[in-house]
């Protein structure tokens, strides 16, 4: 991504995303970030931004914070015409200081420390005032604890004020002016003339507005763009030479002569991340295939997408991707239906058929759709659709796809489901004795078939391991969206963060909730063993505060600092070669305050290992690891008393527990 984007010319990525971090499943855009756990969200902004900047380009973290739904994330205008009237307030996200720390801001901690050049308010409002003009987590949690030495940009119209943003810490305003917003209600910009207005009345000071322009200009130089950058692609919106904006006749019309060719050989990477990001999650010994003659596939995602952006509504179409501003259109895309044809031809299948139409496959006798006797394997693909700026209603597949499930596995007795979802789907036919295989493919971009069929042929074993719970029941989840306030008073919209550190497997484990799939799992055609856990102390007198340091890029410099390392053997003890996962929990002693979840993901690994072999495992354990944020001294403490470290291939599957006791009383 980071070549792509430089090739283009473009100086700034809008990525990574840690907001949402996954607080509620139905959240619509949280398969634009990671994993609903802030841990393994941190250590992916830190790689995703180090990627972004070593080629040149300036990461974006966002959406800087608690920006856990988008349900009425924007504020309602007036009907009159003006934005500087609203009728309703944008939601308020309320959450209590522990809440913010030890999840939300967690992973926007590690992106100041792989120091991100940028980071973009959020629409909603947080504790009452407006992502892009709060100060608190603007001035205070963001420059002054974290250190965040780069600029502050806004969301797309999330800006509602000028002075007051400017001094809560907002250094840019984008689109520059109110965008669509701006021009539908002629209204410029917030900033513009009125900053060089507001320093020559005296309201706001120059010397903030230098530190702005010092904030936006140095990534610039930092990163060498002033040297050697390429030149801005011609197709590049508003500055497109060869098919300008106005004679768009649909969306992104990019295709002209001038549009320059990043791609290289990247659609290897996009292969290898396809099959990396999909997780077995049943297999009765279905997979990986076994050179079936007669194979039938179902279901409306298995084949070419009707359009290929932006594809909610589409019935007929495998899903590349979710919708709104994070999607993209792909140049090429390789379809599931493709790639299984191809594949299946080199292992001697002798027919494939596909029946792609969702309400017929239900409405039909499956016996009088299929050509002569039951198919050796029945590959069912259902899609999922979810998009920014609207939550999902439901956390079932689309397009009846349950009910394909259940009609197909009713007559054959090898149906193996797989799913292209933006996340969770509670997946009710999971335990059908005739499911004898289930794949989340997730979204996986344009080489989707290939990625596919390298997991069902084993030339890729599995090792994706989901970043969230699969629960029974969507109502087993904690911290639905706040939905339905019909009510219309300006600060009706209120979401207030009760559940605190409970949301996904923290809450699954503090409830102690059965799951149909805990965060973590994922299966693989061989199978892995831990042993030998050892947990050394890498400082002799480790204190529950950490020492006060001048502040750096991710805050106190202390709290990066490891003082435990825990070791394990880990070995491939099945008959295939491929990747475990192996994963550190976390217990806190006693003594750590009320609220504090059983179990809190520390560590992990993705080890390759031939079959039979055996590999040590290192997890470092840092101070902010063993430490809970203590909301009267403010700072990251470890407690007293002993802690269970949890090791094993996902949050409920633990195999090896050891305690160690980090500071004595
Ligand atoms: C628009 O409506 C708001 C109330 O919603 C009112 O305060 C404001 O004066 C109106 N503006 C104009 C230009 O009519
Ligand atoms: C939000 O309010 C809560 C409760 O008063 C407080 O603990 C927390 O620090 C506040 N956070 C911000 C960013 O204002
Ligand atoms: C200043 O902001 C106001 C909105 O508050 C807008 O109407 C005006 O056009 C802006 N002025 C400039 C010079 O951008
Ligand atoms: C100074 O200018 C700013 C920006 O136009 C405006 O918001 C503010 O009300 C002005 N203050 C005074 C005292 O005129
Ligand atoms: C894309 O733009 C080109 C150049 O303006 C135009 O000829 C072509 O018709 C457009 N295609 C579509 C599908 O809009
Ligand atoms: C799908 O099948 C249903 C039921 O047979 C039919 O009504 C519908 O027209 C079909 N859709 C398409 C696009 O053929
Ligand atoms: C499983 O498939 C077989 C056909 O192979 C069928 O007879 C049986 O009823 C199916 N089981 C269920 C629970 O639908
Ligand atoms: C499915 O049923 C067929 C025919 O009864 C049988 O030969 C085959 O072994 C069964 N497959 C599975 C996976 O149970
Ligand atoms: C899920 O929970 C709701 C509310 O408790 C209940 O009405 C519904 O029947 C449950 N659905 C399933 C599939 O268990
Ligand atoms: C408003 O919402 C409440 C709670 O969701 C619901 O009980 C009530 O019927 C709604 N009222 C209207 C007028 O829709
Ligand atoms: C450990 O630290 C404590 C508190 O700083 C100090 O009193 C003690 O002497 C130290 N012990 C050793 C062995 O350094
Ligand atoms: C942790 O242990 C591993 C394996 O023994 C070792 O390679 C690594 O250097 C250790 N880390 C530290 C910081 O000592």
């Amino acid at each position: 991504m980071g070549q792509e984007f430089r090739a283009k010319g473009a100086h700034i990525a809008l990525s990574p995303v840690a907001g949402p971090l996954g607080r509620s499943a139905y959240a619509g855009r949280n398969w634009e970030g990671f994993a609903a756990d802030p841990y393994l969200t941190g250590v992916a902004m830190e790689e995703t931004i180090t990627g972004h900047q070593d080629a040149g380009v300036q990461a974006t973290a966002k959406h800087f914070i608690a920006n856990e739904q988008e349900t009425a994330r924007n504020p309602v205008y007036s009907k009159n015409g003006t934005v500087t009237d609203t009728d309703v307030a944008a939601i308020s996200a309320n959450l209590d200081d522990r809440t913010m720390h030890e999840l939300y801001l967690w992973p926007f901690a590690n992106a100041v420390k792989a120091k991100a050049a940028s980071f973009m308010c959020s629409y909603q409002r947080i504790n009452g005032s407006y992502g892009c003009q709060n100060s608190a987590s603007l001035n205070g949690l963001l420059k002054t604890e974290l250190g965040f030495q780069g600029y502050v940009m806004s969301d797309w119209g999330a800006v509602h004020t000028g002075v007051a943003s400017i001094e809560a810490g907002l250094d840019m305003n984008m689109p520059g002016g109110l965008g669509s917003y701006g021009s539908a209600f002629g209204v410029p910009s917030y900033f513009g003339g009125n900053v060089t207005l507001a320093v020559n009345n005296g309201t706001l000071d120059v010397t903030r507005v230098d530190d702005m322009i010092v904030r936006i200009m140095t990534p610039y130089y930092w990163l060498g763009q002033d040297k050697d950058y390429p030149t801005i692609d011609p197709s590049t919106p508003d500055l497109n030479t060869f098919s300008p904006i106005s004679t768009w006749t649909r969306e992104f019309n990019l295709t002209g002569e001038s549009s320059r060719d990043v791609r290289g050989d990247h659609s290897k990477l996009i292969r290898k991340h396809g099959a990396a990001g999909t997780v077995l999650l049943k297999n009765n010994g279905a997979l990986p295939l076994n050179s079936p003659r007669n194979i039938a596939i179902f279901g409306n995602d298995a084949s070419e997408p009707s359009k290929q952006l932006n594809q909610n509504n589409y019935e007929f179409g495998t899903l590349l991707a979710g919708g709104g501003s994070g999607t993209g259109q792909v140049s090429s895309l390789v379809t599931p239906l493709q790639a299984i044809k191809e594949r299946s031809a080199q292992n001697g299948t002798k027919l494939v058929q596909y029946f792609l139409n969702n309400t017929e496959i239900v409405e039909s006798d499956l016996d009088d759709l299929w050509i002569g006797e039951l198919p050796n394997v029945c590959i069912v693909m259902l899609k999922t659709w979810a998009e920014e700026a609207a939550d999902r209603d439901h956390l079932d597949v689309d397009w009846d796809g349950n009910a394909v499930v259940e009609n197909v596995a009713s007559k054959c007795n090898n149906t193996i489901v797989v799913t292209h979802s933006s996340g969770i789907n509670t997946l009710p036919w999971a335990d059908h004795e005739n499911v004898t295989a289930i794949l989340a493919a997730h979204y996986p971009g344009e080489q989707s078939g290939y990625s596919l069929t390298d997991i069902l042929y084993g030339d890729v074993n599995p090792s994706g391991h989901l970043p969230y719970t699969i629960a029974f029941n969507g109502s087993d989840y904690n911290a639905p969206p706040t939905t339905a306030i019909n009510t219309t008073g300006y600060f009706d919209w209120q979401s207030w963060f009760d559940e605190k550190l409970e949301i996904d497997y923290r809450h699954f484990d503090a409830q102690n909730i059965s799951v149909r799939y805990e965060f973590g799992f994922g299966l693989s055609y061989t199978t892995f063993n831990i042993s030998d856990v050892k947990a050394e102390a890498l400082e002799t007198n480790i204190t529950a505060h950490p020492e006060e340091r001048k502040v750096m890029p991710g805050g106190n410099p202390a709290l990066w600092e490891s003082i435990y390392n825990v070791t394990i053997s880990l070995t491939n003890s099945g008959k295939f070669a491929g990747a475990g996962v192996p994963q550190l929990y976390v217990g806190f002693p006693e003594s750590t305050p009320a609220g504090t979840p059983p179990k809190q993901l520390r560590g992990f690994e993705k080890v390759y290992l031939e079959a039979g072999e055996t590999s040590t495992v290192a997890f470092e354990l840092m101070r902010r690891d063993l430490s809970y944020w203590d909301i009267i001294s403010q700072q990251w403490v470890i407690p007293e008393g002993e802690f269970s470290l949890y090791l094993g291939f996902s949050s409920r599957d633990i195999v090896e527990t050891h305690k160690v006791t980090v500071v004595s009383a």
